[in-house]
């Protein structure tokens, strides 16, 4: 039997009972700059609470990642906080932005470059999901710190966030470490009003993953029929995002038709929020021991070290 494409998962995942698309898919040229607005809207509390964090704390994790270490970010998007923390960081022997998004990927890796000429920057366009291979550091880094901030942590599903720490943690090789930004579990209505701004651009982001679709994969969704719906889901401590068709639709792709019904959901993303020690214990299984964790003063966010134990 041959393998699965690409484009055969998705259609797997809309032919489920429950319809489902990877949230993955969010992020062409366009998706990465709505995110991009997301992390400046006033109701998205999860960005600035990181970087204030990483400011109030600099120092510490300056000494912590040492010199001559190659930083190596799974989901670097924008690297804006990678771009504050380069600043205080001695002497690295590369950074490592890894991304699926491509074009963005790229454009941002020149402008690091820009900013810091001295330092070697090597962009790995991959789905971190999948073996992929690192590039080789012109100098032999001292130690591998695998960073992986925004709590993009929390967009998997339990089993799915243990094997991508099990991924990074052989990717940290021996004495590495793993640099993490971790959501909180909080007041519902903070987390609640994160995912639905206002202004409507997270709407904008969930429906864009279906442009996306039609652009890359040959889809005909009829975006007109879909609308934005994100809810808490207390018992899973989770944020559960969908796209609702309010019509009939056959959705058609190469030889696939899937038929949508009026009010049928689309499952497009969960945000994970999580307790300390609930992550923490996460990570044990996945090898890593806690070094240290610095929150913000509403505990809204954390940034966790880790090494290898
Ligand atoms: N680290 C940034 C961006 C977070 S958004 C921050 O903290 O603000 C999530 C990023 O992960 C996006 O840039 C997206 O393109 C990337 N991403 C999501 N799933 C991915 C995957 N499976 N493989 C590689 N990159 C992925
Ligand atoms: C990238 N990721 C951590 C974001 C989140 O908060 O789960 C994606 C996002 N979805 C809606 N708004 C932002």
């Amino acid at each position: 039997m041959s393998t699965p494409t690409e484009l055969d998962t998705i259609i797997d995942g809309l032919l489920r009972r429950e319809k489902m698309i990877s949230p993955k898919y969010f992020y062409d040229e366009h998706g990465s700059q709505l995110f991009d607005q997301i992390t400046h809207l006033p109701e998205y509390y999860p960005t600035e609470t990181e970087l204030g964090i990483l400011q109030d704390n600099m120092d510490e994790i300056v000494e912590l990642v040492g010199e001559h270490a190659s930083l190596i970010e799974f989901g670097s998007g924008s690297s804006r906080k990678t771009r504050a923390l380069l600043g205080s960081l001695n002497d690295l022997a590369a950074y490592v932005p890894v991304d699926i998004s491509e074009d963005h990927l790229l454009e941002s890796g020149a402008r690091v470059q820009r900013e810091f000429p001295d330092l070697e920057v090597l962009p790995v366009v991959a789905d971190f999901t999948r073996t992929f291979s690192l590039p080789n550091p012109k100098f032999t880094p001292l130690k591998n710190v695998v960073y992986f901030p925004g709590s993009t942590i929390g967009n998997f599903t339990h089993d799915a966030a243990q094997d991508l720490l099990n991924v990074m943690y052989q990717e940290a090789g021996e004495n590495g470490a793993l640099l993490i930004g971790v959501d909180l579990r909080k007041d519902i209505a903070i987390i609640e009003r994160a995912y639905d701004d206002s202004a409507g651009i997270t709407a904008a982001f969930n429906l864009n993953m279906l442009r996306h679709l039609n652009e890359e994969f040959g889809f005909d969704f009829d975006l007109s029929c879909y609308t934005h719906n994100s809810h808490y889901n207390e018992a899973e401590g989770r944020i559960e995002m969908r796209l609702i068709s309010s019509c009939d639709q056959i959705v058609t792709a190469g030889d696939a038709e899937i038929l949508i019904g009026e009010g049928e959901a689309i499952l497009t993303e969960y945000s994970h929020k999580y307790t300390l020690d609930g992550f923490q214990e996460m990570a044990s299984s996945a090898g890593f021991a806690v070094e240290r964790v610095w929150t913000d003063a509403d505990a809204l966010f954390s940034v966790q070290y880790f090494v290898r134990a």
